[in-house]
């Protein structure tokens, strides 16, 4: 299996367009030791078979110039053979609207809240529909999904968290990881973008993959809250903290995967390549992930 970080920061991009902090200031500065990243979106292969995106970020245009196109004797041709969504949040699914111009029915793969949430409040699988057409496969927690074409199955878990903002009070619509499997070969690997616990299951879980891609979204709980720039603190919107001592560092550096850390905010200073904070991630054996790293497995 091949799995490619299309967009490693969290809902905003780094720099965040309108964000003066420190950490956005340092990707913004000609001599600053921050690498500027693109928003949530993993691209994955396995041994037979098309790519499938994990989520679609508002980047995506950008982002697909790291796929190959497929050799084709037709003037239409994509190496994407699908699009898995892990939520219904705007970082996730915006770019599916970029994929308009498809001359087959795209073909997208969520669970059915978040399939209401995308119909009944931002509503782009009817705009996809009347485009180009839409193929829907149901995720449902705990079972197991093939991708289509692919020798590629993905298993569910939920991560918790609540649902989006633009959704109002709709509740039971949490957020879920997803556990991506080649049939060819048994090698797995562990998404999960949004955690907003980390529980002994979601431990077991991880554990059991060789290589998990996990929420590196804040390094604490109150980083919004001490910028003055939210009113809500990492754990209220969904994500848990790395440090600290509920934080995700302990637990994460204790796995014998390979871990890596995506959808990473820009406030966060572990996006600082000299920071005290990436230091620490690193001396635990955890990997920041960076737009275009590739993973072999
Ligand atoms: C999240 O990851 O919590 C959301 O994407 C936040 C947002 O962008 O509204
Ligand atoms: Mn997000
Ligand atoms: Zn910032």
């Amino acid at each position: 299996m091949r799995a490619l970080v299309l967009g490693s920061a969290a809902g905003g991009g780094f720099p965040q367009w309108n964000c003066n902090c420190r950490v956005c200031r340092a990707a913004r500065d000609v001599d600053g030791q921050a690498v500027p990243r693109t928003q949530s979106s993993v691209a994955v292969r396995g041994r037979e078979g098309p790519w499938f995106l994990l989520n679609a970020s508002p980047d995506l245009r950008a982002q697909l110039t790291l796929l190959p196109v497929e050799r084709s004797d037709s003037i239409r041709t994509t190496a994407i053979g699908g699009i898995v969504l892990t939520d219904g949040e705007i970082d996730h699914t915006a770019g599916l609207l970029l994929l308009r111009e498809s001359s087959a029915p795209i073909s997208v793969y969520c669970g059915d809240g978040v399939r209401n949430a995308l119909t009944a409040h931002y509503p782009l699988l009817p705009m996809l529909e009347r485009y180009c057409g839409l193929s829907w496969t149901e995720i449902r927690s705990g079972e197991v999904t093939r991708l289509e074409g692919s020798s590629l199955e993905i298993e569910s878990f939920s991560t918790g968290g609540d649902p989006p903002l633009y959704v109002g009070d709709a509740n039971g619509l949490a957020s879920i990881g997803l556990t991506v499997r080649d049939r060819t070969d048994g090698h797995a690997l562990t998404y999960a973008p949004a955690l907003a616990a980390f529980d002994d299951e979601i431990r077991d879980r991880f554990a059991a993959s060789e290589c998990v891609l996990v929420d590196g979204t804040f390094w604490t709980n109150d980083e919004l809250l001490e910028l003055g720039i939210s009113t809500r603190d990492a754990r209220a919107m969904g994500h848990v903290p790395l440090s600290g001592e509920d934080g995700t560092l302990s637990g994460l550096a204790a796995l014998r995967s390979r871990v890596i850390l995506v959808h990473v905010n820009n406030t966060n200073p572990i996006l600082l390549d000299d920071s005290r904070e990436r230091a620490t991630v690193e001396a635990s054996g955890i990997e920041v992930s960076y737009d275009g790293m590739e993973i072999e497995l």
